[in-house]
């Protein structure tokens, strides 16, 4: 039995069976709701949208965000598929935006508040904590986690089983918007599977974690890490 509470517009007819629609959800034209989908108060989910099944979505998180486009930004966003895919059993926090054109693998976690730009692809089983922000095509592999309030910066490549620790910062310009935007210039870090990151880490623009490093808590990374190797400080070093 499907329930749509009072005050919901729900303009698609891709309904699943047992889905719960609460008061204030808008549910565009277009939009996918396999069975199971448990909308709070307040979502909106745009046209164009994929939840798997048995997919929670909390309180006033936005599904399918157009990335906006001022005078004042250097970056021009790439002209997005209208699609978001969300995979079977993810929870959604309360105030959490994902941007079109992103894709979230199934028992993934994303918590509240978190931002998910274009081009993002989260895997299976991943944990996006409280918000964290995962800047315009960031890759997520299976089982991997982020802690609360870091911020992963475009181009960010994050292997499997990576663990990454709350208020971890990245950087992909040297020339810190100086010369403008080029995707051809600009370099995320590479954290490979396993990986571990401490809290407050900086990683600095197309740093190489290697498999199974560890980065301790509020060190600077500024060159390559070997695999299966610990550094620590500012700048960080191999101890
Ligand atoms: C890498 C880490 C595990 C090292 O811990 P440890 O092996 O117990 O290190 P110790 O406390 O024995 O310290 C050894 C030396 O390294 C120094 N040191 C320890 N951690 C350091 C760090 N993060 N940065 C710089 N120096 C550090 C210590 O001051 C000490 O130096 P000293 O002998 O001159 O006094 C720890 O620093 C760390 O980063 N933990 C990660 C915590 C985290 O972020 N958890 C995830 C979220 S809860």
């Amino acid at each position: 039995v499907t329930r749509i509470a009072s005050g919901a517009v729900v303009e698609s007819e891709r309904i699943g069976e047992d889905v719960s629609i609460g008061e204030f959800a808008i549910v565009r034209d277009g939009a996918e709701l396999a069975d199971g989908v448990v909308l709070h108060p307040h979502v909106v989910v745009g046209s164009g949208v994929s939840l798997g099944e048995r997919v929670e979505v909390h309180t006033g998180a936005v599904l399918g965000k157009e990335p906006a486009l001022t005078a004042g930004i250097a970056r021009r966003p790439k002209s997005a598929s209208r699609v978001v895919t969300i995979g079977e059993r993810c929870s959604i926090g309360v105030h959490a935006v994902i941007y079109y054109d992103a894709s979230v693998g199934p028992d993934t976690l994303i918590g509240d508040g978190a931002s998910i730009r274009e081009g993002s692809r989260i895997g299976a089983a991943c944990v996006i904590g409280r918000y964290t922000l995962l800047h315009y095509d960031v890759t997520v592999g299976d089982g991997s986690r982020i802690m609360a309030l870091s911020d992963i910066v475009g181009h960010t490549v994050i292997g499997k089983d990576v663990f990454i620790s709350g208020l971890v910062s990245s950087a992909n310009d040297n020339a810190l918007g100086r010369e403008g935007y080029s995707d051809d210039v600009m370099r995320g870090p590479m954290i490979e599977d396993e990986a571990m990151v401490g809290a407050g880490a900086i990683l600095l623009p197309g740093v190489v974690i290697g498999r199974a490093a560890l980065v301790a808590a509020g060190a600077l990374v500024t060159r390559d890490v070997e695999p299966e190797t610990r550094v620590m400080g500012v700048p960080a070093r191999p101890a």
